[in-house]
């Protein structure tokens, strides 16, 4: 059995939201766990140091839906040509929030609606995100069936 991670020394403090690149990384990489859906693999996930993931925010993780069927995740880094770096803050929001991406296709219900999300929230994690390193690594996407 792999020995439990020790708890954390310090209590985690999240960052106020005026200082929003690291509030945006402390909602990605803590609170929404984006990273974990949205690294290459979970089972190359760093989650101690999310930074240390494989492929991280660069996609690729097949994610079960309902049926067990593998979703491939989206790179969401700011690569101009696999990732979202070419989308508007607005279109990133349409898509966390309401599950609509630019080209009007829905998203899989793997990738939850998050409607509960503030405009600060998105804000944040738009500010936080094009401040990743940007991966080439174009996923393709599993079309939606329902
Ligand atoms: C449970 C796993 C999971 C979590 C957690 C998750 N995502 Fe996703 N996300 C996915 C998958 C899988 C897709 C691809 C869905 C599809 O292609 O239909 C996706 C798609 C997206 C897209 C659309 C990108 C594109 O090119 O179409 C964006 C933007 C996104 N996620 C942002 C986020 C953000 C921001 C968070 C955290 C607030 C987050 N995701 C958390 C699994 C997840």
């Amino acid at each position: 059995m792999p020995k439990p991670f020790d708890y954390p020394s310090k209590p985690i403090v999240a960052p106020p939201p005026t200082d929003k690149v690291a509030y945006g990384r402390y909602l990605a990489t803590g609170k929404w766990e984006c990273y974990r859906c949205h690294s290459a693999n979970f089972e190359t996930n760093n989650d101690l140091e999310p930074e240390k993931s494989a492929g991280f925010f660069g996609g690729g993780n097949p994610v079960a839906d309902k049926a067990n069927l593998p979703v491939v995740s989206a790179n969401i880094t700011p690569d101009k040509e696999t990732g979202i770096g070419a989308w508007t803050e607005e279109q990133f929001s349409n898509a966390v929030r309401f599950g609509k991406r630019p080209d009007g296709q829905p998203l899989s219900h793997v990738m939850p609606p998050m409607a509960i999300l503030t405009d600060d929230e998105i804000s944040a994690l738009w500010a936080y995100l094009q401040t990743v390193p940007p991966v080439k690594n174009a996923v393709v996407r599993v079309p939606v069936k329902h």
